[in-house]
């Protein structure tokens, strides 16, 4: 496979852009070889600048539910762009956009929109420790919920220690504000509790995508829930990866469980940067201008990504049995990548959520992120390269969760299937 232009363009890009990239993961450091510079994108498959494609199990990150380019969205756009791109007053499409996804989330009764996901994460923090008059929170190892201060933190010597900042710029005086527990363990977070008499919320993701594919236990979910009352602190469920990707209701929906706030991302822009926290309309009521905590962006509502987010939701609503054909895939994807692994005695975890899935090179089931990190990230690496030389681009870390898309149909997966099987094999003989 060629990519010069894709080593030329990495090249020219470090000389003016830290590390070649405008965000860290696509650099490629933890897998190794040259990042594809991607020219363009056309349902389940992306093209490099020399022009080889990929079947694309990224997919933005999330965002592309339905493939890149899709013609729905896409048609929405261009009618949109005629319109002007963007006014800084409010417009009747943000509304229409709060409505198709509160009808939608079992626990939201008011919405704001921002334009990431860690816009969403750092507003929604505010509003609890506003609404709660507390500082303290509780988030889990392993959780990614963007790179606002406070929770850009990772564990101390152990869990349920006040964090550490995990990221040079981050002052010890807000980490110390951050207290981090282990994912599906709830004595963990007692312990938490038990350290602080302040604690403003929990944030979680309910389906863990950010240390590999890690869904919650239903247990601990409710008990955290629980936890969160006893203490008069908010419960946070982070759905920005999750919302319109694991179902219709996310996580929310699947687990039954209600949330004091919910943030959201990715699928609700459809590709373009748009994002949202809503919740309980007393504590939502608190922010400016109706009440004094504050929080703003230019850009927020934007009618572009509006437009985009409109299309996408529709089109999800359109389909009855989108979540269900998409989980049959994840489905038929990690148990046949599990299989093929098997026959070369290679031991791999595997596990999925609708359109999500995750498969960790350990001998182990993996609950939490100390269980993720005995991952053979080694293996991961070149299993990641090998796969890629054949045309199918996974994320390129362990630590990340794959995205089925619409585009895909059942003759791709097995192409895929089959791919990873001579790719196991090479690997075993190699040694
Ligand atoms: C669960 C979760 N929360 C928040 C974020 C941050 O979103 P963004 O990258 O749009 O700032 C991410 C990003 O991957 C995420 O996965």
């Amino acid at each position: 496979m060629e990519i010069l232009h894709s080593i030329n363009d990495f090249n020219e890009a470090k000389q003016v852009i830290p590390g070649g990239v405008n965000s860290p993961v696509r650099a490629f450091g933890s897998v190794g070889g040259t990042p594809r510079f991607i020219a363009r994108g056309k349902g389940a498959y992306i093209y490099d600048e020399d022009d080889n494609a990929y079947i694309d199990f990224v997919q933005s990150w999330g965002p592309l539910i339905f493939g890149h380019a899709d013609e729905f969205v896409e048609s929405a756009l261009t009618l949109a762009l005629k319109d002007g791109l963007s006014f800084g007053a409010p417009t009747e499409k943000e509304t229409t956009l709060v409505k198709q996804i509160i009808s939608l989330a079992n626990s939201v009764e008011k919405m704001r929109l921002v334009s990431s996901g860690t816009e969403a994460t750092m507003s929604a923090l505010r509003l609890a420790r506003a609404f709660t008059n507390k500082d303290d929170i509780i988030k889990f190892e392993g959780c990614y919920h963007g790179h606002s201060d406070s929770l850009l933190v990772s564990a101390g010597s152990g869990c349920a220690t006040f964090g550490t900042p995990s990221s040079p710029g981050v002052p010890s005086d807000i980490s110390k504000h951050t207290l981090v527990a282990r994912y599906n363990d709830i004595d963990s977070v007692k312990a938490c509790f038990e350290q602080s008499k302040n604690v403003a919320c929990v944030i979680i993701e309910p389906l863990a995508g950010n240390m590999g594919f890690v869904p919650a236990d239903r247990e601990f979910l409710y008990a955290l829930r629980k936890l969160c009352d006893e203490h008069n602190a908010l419960f946070i469920i982070d759905e920005v990866m999750s919302g319109f990707r694991a179902g219709l209701n996310g996580a929310l929906g699947i687990y039954n469980i209600e949330a004091d706030l919910v943030t959201y991302g990715k699928v609700i822009g459809g590709g373009l940067p748009l994002a949202a926290f809503g919740g309980r309309a007393e504590i939502m009521d608190m922010l400016s201008p109706v009440g004094g905590v504050y929080q703003a962006g230019t850009l927020s509502g934007n009618p572009i990504a509006v437009s985009a987010g409109i299309a996408t939701l529709s089109l999800i609503k359109s389909k009855p049995h989108l979540y269900d054909e998409l989980e049959s895939l994840a489905k038929t994807l990690t148990q046949g990548l599990q299989n093929a692994a098997q026959e070369y005695e290679i031991p791999l975890q595997v596990d999925y959520r609708g359109s999500m899935f995750g498969f960790f090179f350990n001998a182990g089931v993996v609950k939490n992120f100390d269980d993720a990190k005995k991952s053979d990230v080694a293996m991961y690496a070149k299993f990641h390269q090998k796969m890629l030389e054949k045309g199918v681009y996974f994320a390129c870390s362990q630590f990340e969760t794959g995205f089925i898309c619409s585009a895909m149909n059942g003759a791709i997966i097995e192409e895929v299937i089959q791919k990873a099987r001579e790719s196991f094999k090479e690997i075993h003989f190699e040694g």
